[in-house]
């Protein structure tokens, strides 16, 4: 085996563009549309429940009309073809869209959580949740109304599986960031931690991150073409 055996790969909205999902700072991004403070925080929620409700309903909707592409079905395949030789690959993933585990990724980790969840603030239960929510819904575990909150991260808030992000970063032969502008963190510190280690990065992306000199090789073009081709690459070394 010539190849790297345990690959991390960080993804970023850059993954899902392509299949109709809009990234947050590109040109058209959400973040020119709506000011992140009064949707994407604690206090932004604390303060207006409804247009926050209004803005993750609207994207909780848009799932249902976005398929995976290319990208996302690419490392499906990678991370079976991994596992067949006795290698490993785990997605951290910033997106909260569920398009990686439709394209059939197994070893995920939602860091900035789930669009498809909803938990509740009086419970703290988790639920596959589908719907609209508004400030009427009621939980149907604790049946308080008005509990309901996005499964998601946001910003002020704490990102999940960090501890098992750092040991999967810890254990891998590759660090890659696909997607992503690098200028959120953690997810943006993941490289300069891999490099600390001696692990080789490489980015794909459309254009150079703002991480882009951390990284040891990279390719620079639509996801759709370069992480299959990338993908193909590295399956015809292991
Ligand atoms: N293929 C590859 N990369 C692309 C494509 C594409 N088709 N289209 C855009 N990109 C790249 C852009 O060049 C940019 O570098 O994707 C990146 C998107 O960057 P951002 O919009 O900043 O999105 P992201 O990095 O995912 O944001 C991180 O910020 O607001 C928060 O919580 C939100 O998870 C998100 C986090």
């Amino acid at each position: 085996m010539n190849g790297p055996v345990n690959i991390v790969i960080l993804t970023g909205s850059g993954i899902s563009a392509e299949s109709g999902i809009a990234t947050f700072r590109d040109t058209g991004g959400i973040w020119e549309k709506y000011d992140y403070a009064q949707v994407a925080t604690p206090e932004g929620f604390a303060e207006n429940p409804a247009l926050v409700h209004e803005f993750y309903n609207e994207r909780r909707r848009g799932l249902a009309a976005v398929e995976p592409n290319a990208a996302h079905f690419a490392l499906a395949k990678l991370e079976a073809g991994l596992k067949r030789c006795g290698g490993r690959l785990t997605i951290i993933t910033q997106n909260v869209d569920d398009l990686h585990e439709r394209a059939g990724s197994i070893r995920l980790l939602h860091m900035h959580g789930e669009l498809s969840k909803v938990t509740c603030c009086g419970c703290d239960e988790v639920l596959k949740w589908r719907e609209d929510i508004s400030l009427e819904t009621s939980c149907p575990t604790c049946k308080s109304a008005g509990t309901l909150r996005p499964y998601v991260v946001w910003f002020g808030e704490i990102p999940r599986f960090m501890d098992e992000a750092s040991d999967v970063i810890m254990g891998a032969d590759l660090f890659v960031s696909i997607g992503t502008s690098g200028s959120v963190y953690p997810a943006a510190g993941f490289v300069a931690e891999a490099r600390t280690l001696g692990i080789d990065a490489m980015e794909l992306n459309l254009e150079p991150s703002e991480n882009a000199i951390l990284f040891n090789d990279s390719r620079y073009g639509p996801a759709t073409k370069v992480v299959p081709e990338w993908v193909s690459e590295v399956l015809r070394k292991i």
